[in-house]
Formats: structure tokens, C-alpha cells, sequence
């Protein structure tokens, strides 16, 4: 049974609790809050009152409790916790996500660490030998390898489950904005694995995050955020990174160092690790048990498997309701992507699905990336239109027209019926 806790309840309880001034009750030690809102530039100085600094007074949607980078309504919306890219700032700002559009995604809050004090601890009976400690240096001496893959949460698209199939799902209700893709820069955690001394009966590989522990709407702690990888995957392709987009990675992202598992679902990709177990037997956590797995009618009663692969999808560059002049020629630019291949084929239609034409793809169909298109359109008289786009990889999967439900509104890959007017 999936444990009965809800993201968007513990979001709402924490947004109250922020607003009370009692987070820290929440596993935010007041240390980590004092540092983070210096890093955020909301403190001026000298001794800050427990929570009383008058900028938490009126939050503005430019805030989002616990995360550090402004949030412009233009490019964000917040959503407790976390903060949804606006997939119509995306246009035009090329094909890498710049770090201040690049959503958030924070079960609590963002520790802000010190790089000189940060270490990863490798351990467990997985290895051959005792725990192994690396610096930040440690890392950096390892051969660099970089990356270009997307992150995006499993729940991306979760609201239309509701609004377009009229089926209630518990959790963050993300339009098509919990996705960004980045070049990513650092060691590959084979690497480091090999380094430690891996045993040749290591199975499962546990890394973990410094952010506080979790613990759900009903009161019950479930740690640090930590998800299991089996050692094929972590020995493939997973990065530890520590650049995105050419720079140290952003506190909210994972500074000083987060895993990247290209193609997987967001969770696989712990931000701030610490520490990774290595085990001689399959490892659990609430986030391979009683969340990022499928529950409901069509799956089996324990779920289904944990999640891996991302599915395929695509949004407009365009916001919802957007505005259009009628009877001018519109260049409509968007982006379509899959965890199973690169995107080789988007097809569109302006007339809520009558008619379809193929978008012109603007990248060459690239793995663990995105495709950036683009189709020309001149609505014919003011109005409201339906806009879709529905995306193949080269695995042959298209979007289908409705996606099969799950209680937590996970994978939704149906093509999206985006709203616009004519005016
Ligand atoms: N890692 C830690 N330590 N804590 C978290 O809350 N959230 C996960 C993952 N890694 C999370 C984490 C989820 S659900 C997602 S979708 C991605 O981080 C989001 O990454 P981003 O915030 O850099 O966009």
C-alpha cells in the first residue's frame, strides 16, 4: 500500500508553516536557514530575529520556502515547495536551460553547503574494502566528462491527468514545466565506484542527500531523500556532477555535487549527495516502494516496478490562454522529448486535433535531450483554438491521446490540448 501522504498536503502544511514562522520544526536547522537566506540576498546583516526578517512578512511569488534563486513570475510558478519553469520562457533561450529558468524540485529545502567542508562517503558491503572519503578536489582529479541530458520530474504533466481526463491524482500539480536539460560536467560515478574497490557481488547503489529529512503530511519521517539504482545503471551512464551549464552547479541544483541519471525520472538524480551506500542485495526506500511507482486499477496491487525511464512528451513555447493576433502569421516554436530515444518526428495541429502537419525539428534527435521545433500558423479569424503536438522517438513510441491512470499522476505522456485566442 502507498503510504497516505500526498506532495501538494506537505507542501500546503510547509508553505503554513513557513508563513508562521515554524519551518524549522520541519528538520530546518536554523543555521542552514540563516546561511541559505544570506546566499538568497534576504538578509541585510547584523543579527536576524528568528524568522521575523520582514522580508517573509509578505511573500511575493517571486519566493518559494526553502529555495534560494529568485523566481520571477515571468519564468516561475511556485508551487509549495517548488518552483515550475514557464515553458513560454524557454523560447528563443537556446537548447540548454539557463539555471535561473531551470525548475526546482526540493522534497524540503535547499541546504546551502560549503564546497571546503562537503565529502563523499562511500560504503557499504558492495565494496571490497572500508568506506572510502572523497573531497571535492578528490573528484576533480578523476577524469571530467560532460553531458548534455534532461532532467524532469516523473509527476511532469501530473494536472492533466485531472484536466483532461477528469481523474483525481494526489501530488505537485505540474503543468508541462518540471523538465530542464543541461550540459552537465563531472566524474562518472563508475569512476568512483572502481576507485572505492566494487565488489563483484555489489547489486543495488544508494546515493543520498544532505537536505533535511522528509517527512510526510501524516507526521511520519522518511530521511534524507535517497533512491536506489541498480549497479547496470549506475555503472553506465550516471554522472556526479559538479558544473551545470559551465558553472558550479546552483545551490538549488545540488551545489557542491548531485548525481545525474540521464533519462530516468527526476528523483534518480539526488542533488547534494553525501553518501553512497553500496550494497551485496537489493536496497529500499519509500521512493522505489511507496512512491515513483505505478498504483491503480491497471497496475498490480504492490504497484508496479520502481520507475526508470522517462516517457515522451512536448509543450509550446507559449503560456496558457496566450493571446495571438488573428489574421498575422505566427511562428509557434516548442520542444518534444523521450527517455527511451531521441524525438524524430513531432506532428501538430492547430484545430484541437482535426487536422495534423509535421513541425520542423530544429535538432537532430539526440538521447537523454530534447528536440526543439517549430511550424508556422496564421489563425484565420479571432476565436479560440486548440493547439496540440504529438511527438515519436526513435524507440517508435508516439503520445497517445490519453494516458492510463495512476493514483499519483506519474508518466503522464498524452498529447496536451494548450488553449489559445485569437484577438
Ligand atoms: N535530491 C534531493 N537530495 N532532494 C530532493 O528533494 N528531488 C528530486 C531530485 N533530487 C530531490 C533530489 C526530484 S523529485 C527531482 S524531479 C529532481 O531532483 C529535480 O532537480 P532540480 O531541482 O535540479 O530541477
Amino acid at each position: 500500500m502507498p503510504v497516505s501522504t500526498s506532495e501538494s498536503a506537505y507542501d500546503r502544511r510547509r508553505l503554513r508553516q513557513w508563513l508562521a514562522g515554524e519551518a524549522r520544526a520541519d528538520g530546518v536547522a536554523r543555521r542552514d536557514m540563516l546561511r541559505l537566506l544570506a546566499a538568497a540576498g534576504l538578509a541585510s546583516g547584523g543579527a536576524l530575529p528568528a524568522f521575523a526578517a520582514p522580508a517573509f512578512a509578505a511573500p511575493t511569488n517571486t519566493t518559494a520556502p526553502g529555495i534560494v534563486k529568485p523566481l520571477p513570475d515571468d519564468r516561475f510558478t511556485v508551487r509549495g515547495t517548488n518552483a515550475e519553469s514557464k515553458f513560454a520562457s524557454f523560447a528563443g533561450t537556446g537548447y540548454h536551460t539557463p539555471a535561473d529558468r531551470f525548475f526546482v524540485r526540493n522534497h524540503t529545502s535547499t541546504p546551502v553547503l560549503d564546497a571546503a567542508d562537503w565529502r563523499l562517503t562511500v560504503h557499504g558491503a558492495g565494496l571490497r574494502g572500508g568506506p572510502v572519503d572523497l573531497t571535492l578536489r578528490d573528484l576533480k582529479r578523476l577524469p571530467a566528462v560532460t553531458r548534455t541530458a534532461f532532467v524532469e520530474c516523473a509527476g511532469n504533466g501530473r494536472s492533466f491527468f485531472t484536466s483532461q481526463q477528469g481523474q483525481p491524482v494526489s501530488g505537485t500539480a505540474w503543468t508541462l514545466g518540471a523538465i530542464g536539460t543541461a550540459s552537465w560536467r563531472g566524474v562518472r560515478l563508475a569512476d568512483v565506484l572502481r576507485r572505492a574497490g566494487l565488489h563483484r557481488r555489489a547489486v543495488d547503489v544508494l546515493p543520498r542527500g544532505l537536505d533535511p529529512d522528509y517527512v510526510t503530511a501524516d507526521g511520519t519521517n522518511l530521511g534524507r531523500v535517497r533512491r536506489p539504482l541498480p549497479l547496470s545503471k549506475a555503472l553506465d551512464d550516471v554522472l556526479l556532477a559538479y558544473e551545470m551549464n559551465g558553472e558550479p552547479l546552483p545551490y538549488d541544483h545540488g551545489f557542491p555535487v548531485r548525481v545525474v541519471v540521464p533519462s530516468w525520472i527526476g528523483i534518480a538524480s539526488v542533488k547534494w549527495v553525501g553518501d553512497i551506500e553500496v550494497a551485496d542485495q537489493p536496497l529500499y526506500s519509500p521512493w522505489n516502494t511507496d512512491f515513483y511507482r505505478l498504483f491503480g486499477a491497471a497496475y498490480p496491487e504492490g504497484g508496479s516496478a520502481p520507475l526508470s525511464r522517462q516517457t515522451v512528451k512536448s509543450a509550446w513555447e507559449l503560456d496558457w490562454d496566450a493571446a495571438l493576433d488573428a489574421r498575422v502569421a505566427h511562428r509557434l516554436t516548442g520542444r518534444s522529448w523521450s527517455g527511451a530515444g531521441g524525438v524524430v518526428r513531432v506532428e501538430v495541429s492547430t484545430d484541437g486535433g482535426a487536422s495534423w502537419r509535421r513541425a520542423r525539428l530544429h535538432d537532430t534527435p539526440r538521447r537523454h535531450g530534447w528536440v526543439r521545433w517549430s511550424t508556422d500558423w496564421r489563425p484565420s479569424a479571432p476565436g479560440s483554438y486548440t493547439l496540440l503536438a504529438r511527438a515519436t522517438d526513435s524507440a517508435g513510441r508516439t503520445q497517445p491521446d490519453t494516458t492510463v491512470p495512476n493514483t499519483q499522476g506519474y508518466l503522464f505522456d498524452a498529447v496536451v490540448r494548450h488553449p489559445v485566442r485569437a484577438v
